[in-house]
């Protein structure tokens, strides 16, 4: 029997509602020679709230020795006056993605033959975008000069490093490569942004001619915008940076069929550390604490967790499922965050 150590964030919000749903699927999708032996962490706003703990070392450091993380979200109420903003995500979410080396945040997105997109002749819709996850405008590189002053000066330095721009570049060629359309459309603002454009438009001309197969784009992230609402047919796998990838990803989700539909994995592909899985969203404190999110993203994203740890049947289980019951769900019907769960639950287990 194969042991698998799973560290379990549930955060904040709806975080932990759509964690249990995910939770419950994993239980009943593992086949009988592999157990997961997972160990929750608390953290998140109460936690902070309560301590002034956001994620100390030795927690971090814990969930280091893990095969593998499910997180939910993190992000408390907003406009707290107790609860700065950015705590919790530059000092839990990106101190996680940044520690662990996640440096290929994977977002897929496909219109399902029961996801309901706002648009109202799609095609046939299956790209992913491959974000990069370590660098950019996230390092939290900057400052502000005579704050709350007219003369205030704030600045967020992108930082983009030769190595870390190809190594996710190297990873998309790969993925495009694997994938029938074999396409890879690098988004930038290259015509703006000269220095970090520069780089990432050099280092993708060089891996592309290890990659003669593969097919390459380039758009501006502005078209790339229009192209995502009009045509996002067109694209395969996409690459770009830390923060156009933030934004180009929620945008992915509202058209191939909702925010709650959207999963994504940090990957650390060297395995130097365990990859971390989790929905797209957020905490959503609009809707928390009426079981009425949607949790088809997190349970999407143990299908991601499960295809990154080689168990691909199970992986492909519960996508199906998931897929089966989008296509039976009624347009309309309101169906509760626990309700979701055990419909899919109930079709992983046959
Ligand atoms: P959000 O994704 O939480 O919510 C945006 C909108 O989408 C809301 O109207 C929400 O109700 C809806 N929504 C989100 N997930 C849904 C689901 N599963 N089912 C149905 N509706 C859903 O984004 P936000 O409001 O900008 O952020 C709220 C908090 O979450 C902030 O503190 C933010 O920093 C944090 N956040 C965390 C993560 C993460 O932990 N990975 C991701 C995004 C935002
Ligand atoms: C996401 C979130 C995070 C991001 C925030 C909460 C730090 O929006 O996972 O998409 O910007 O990466
Ligand atoms: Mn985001």
């Amino acid at each position: 029997t194969q042991s698998l150590k799973l560290a379990v964030i549930p955060g904040d919000g709806i975080g932990t509602e759509v964690t249990a749903e995910a939770l419950k699927v994993l239980e009943v999708v593992m086949p009988a020679d592999v157990k997961f032996e997972p160990t929750r962490y608390d953290l998140g706003a109460e936690r902070y709230l309560a301590t002034g703990e956001v994620l100390p070392d030795s927690v971090l450091e814990e969930i280091r020795q893990h095969d593998v993380i499910l997180l939910g979200a993190v992000g408390g109420k907003p406009n707290d006056p107790n609860l700065p903003p950015g705590i919790l995500e530059r000092g839990l979410l990106l101190r996680l993605r940044f520690e662990l080396d996640h440096y290929v945040n994977l977002r897929p997105s496909r219109i399902f033959p029961g996801s309901v997109s706002p648009l109202a002749n799609p095609g046939e819709v299956d790209f992913v975008v491959v974000r990069e996850g370590t660098e950019g405008p996230y390092t939290g590189n900057g400052g502000a000069l005579r704050v709350g002053t007219p003369q205030e000066v704030a600045t967020e330095v992108s930082v983009n490093t030769a190595f870390g721009v190809e190594r996710v570049v190297r990873d998309a060629f790969a993925r495009a490569q694997r994938r029938p359309r074999k396409k890879l459309t690098l988004v930038h603002k290259t015509n703006v942004l000269v220095n970090a454009g520069s780089v990432w438009w050099r280092l993708f001309q060089e891996v592309a001619a290890e990659y003669p197969e593969v097919s390459t784009d380039y758009m501006h992230i502005d078209a790339a915008m229009i192209f995502m609402t009009t045509d996002p047919a067109r694209f395969d796998v996409i690459v770009t940076d830390n923060l156009f990838g933030d934004i180009i990803t929620d945008l992915a989700a509202a058209v191939t069929g909702g925010i709650g539909l959207a999963a994504s994995g940090n990957v650390n592909p060297d395995r130097t550390a365990p990859s971390m899985f989790e929905p797209v969203h957020g905490s959503a404190p609009d809707i928390a604490g009426q079981q009425k999110a949607d949790p088809t993203a997190a349970i999407l994203s143990v299908s991601l967790m499960l295809d990154h740890l080689g168990l691909t049947e199970a992986a492909q289980k519960v996508e199906a499922a998931v897929i089966a019951d989008l296509a039976s769900r009624e347009p309309g019907a309101a169906l509760s965050t626990p309700e979701i769960g055990d419909r899919i639950a109930a079709r992983v287990a046959g």
